[in-house]
This record gives C-alpha cells, structure tokens and sequence, in this order.
C-alpha cells in the first residue's frame, strides 16, 4: 500500500445535533488519523433539489462541483442515513438519485469503491432494514460493501450533545469499520 487515499463520507440528517452525522464524522476522523485525505459531505449543506431525470443528467444544473469532485477522487466512501420509516431518509435518498450522473462515466458509478455503511435508528433493535437498504444501494451503484457496516439502534443515546459518542462499545465498531474502509481503498486503489 502506497500513496494518500481520499475518501468521501456522505451522510447525515436535516436536524440539529444529527446523531448520523455524529457517527459518520468519528469515523472519518478515524480514517483521517491513518492517514487519508477526508472530505465530509453533510447532506443537510448539500441542499439538493429533488431529482428529475427527465430534465437530464448534466452535473453542473444539480450537483454542487465540491460533490462531484469529492466522488469522482473517492477511493472509498462512507454512507450514513439515518432510518426513516424503516428506509432511508428521503435527503439520503435524493442525494443518491444524483449519483446518476455518474452512469455515463468509465467505469460508471462507484464500480469497485469500497463504502462503508451506518444506518442510524431511533428504536431499540432497528437500523438493519435500513442498512440492507443502503447495502442494496452500493450494489446498484456497483461498490462493494465493507463487511463490518454497521445498524446501530438507539442512535441518539450514543451520542452525547457536543456529538462524541459514548458508547465504547459502539466506538469500536465504528473503528472497525473505519479500518476496514482505509484497508480496501488502499488495496483497491
Ligand atoms: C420521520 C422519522 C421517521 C423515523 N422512523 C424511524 C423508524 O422507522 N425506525 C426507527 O428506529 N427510528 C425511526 N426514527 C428515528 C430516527 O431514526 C432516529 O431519531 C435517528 O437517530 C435520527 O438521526 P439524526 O439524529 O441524525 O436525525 C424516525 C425519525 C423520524 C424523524
């Protein structure tokens, strides 16, 4: 393994003191710490508009350049949503959608990009329907899904109001996650 690698995380919710975007940014410092190059996309200052595919897939009408950017240098690439209705929050969802635009590339889409996975849930034992979700969503994107993605329950008791987290079991899943995020992104770069 050789060189920085750049991973992209995309994540959080529209409100204040997100706990997904808690999780997400521990993680990305994580990553940082080993060394990569990080960029944190928190989807509440993406400010998308709802996706129209009839209206074309030109980048530069929909997706902010930094996003474009932050994708297309990506070797790897962390997910967060918090669990909506048993889904994905709409805001994830819509961001994904515009990753559309990446269809026309070679290759298209994330082929072969390692991406992490946090579905963040309010209710004790919840978070998996959305992490299979999100995991559904990689494939179709043509990613590959690190192993250790994670549902995690309860989400807004893990993390405390300055946004650390005070799980230390939790923290080291998180870590795992992170690790295993660095290690495919370097091997697959
Ligand atoms: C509209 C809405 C729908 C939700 N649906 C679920 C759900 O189906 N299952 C669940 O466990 N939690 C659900 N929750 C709770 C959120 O998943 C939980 O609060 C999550 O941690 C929010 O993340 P955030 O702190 O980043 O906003 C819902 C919350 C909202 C606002």
């Amino acid at each position: 393994m050789s060189g920085k690698i750049n991973i992209t995380g995309i994540g959080g919710s529209l409100e204040d003191n997100s706990s997904t975007l808690a999780l997400m940014k521990f993680v990305m410092d994580e990553l940082s710490e080993k060394g990569a190059d990080v960029t944190v996309i928190d989807i509440r200052e993406v400010n998308l508009p709802l996706y129209i595919y009839s209206k074309g897939i030109e980048p530069a009408e929909k997706m902010p350049g930094y996003l474009l950017q932050a994708i297309s240098l990506a070797d790897g690439l962390v997910f967060a949503s918090p669990e909506y209705h048993g889904t994905v929050s709409a805001a994830f969802k819509n961001v994904i959608d515009h990753f559309e635009y990446f269809s026309e590339k070679s290759p298209p889409y994330l082929t072969g990009k390692p991406v992490g996975l946090i579905a963040a849930a309010g209710a004790e034992n919840s978070g998996f329907a959305t992490l299979e979700t999100m995991t559904n969503i990689v494939h179709s994107l043509r990613g590959l899904v690190a192993p250790s993605s994670i549902a995690v329950s309860s989400a807004n008791k893990q993390v405390d109001t300055s946004g650390s987290i005070i799980n230390d079991s939790l923290k080291r899943k998180l870590s795992r996650l992170a690790e295993e995020v660095y290690i495919l992104s370097s091997k697959l770069k």
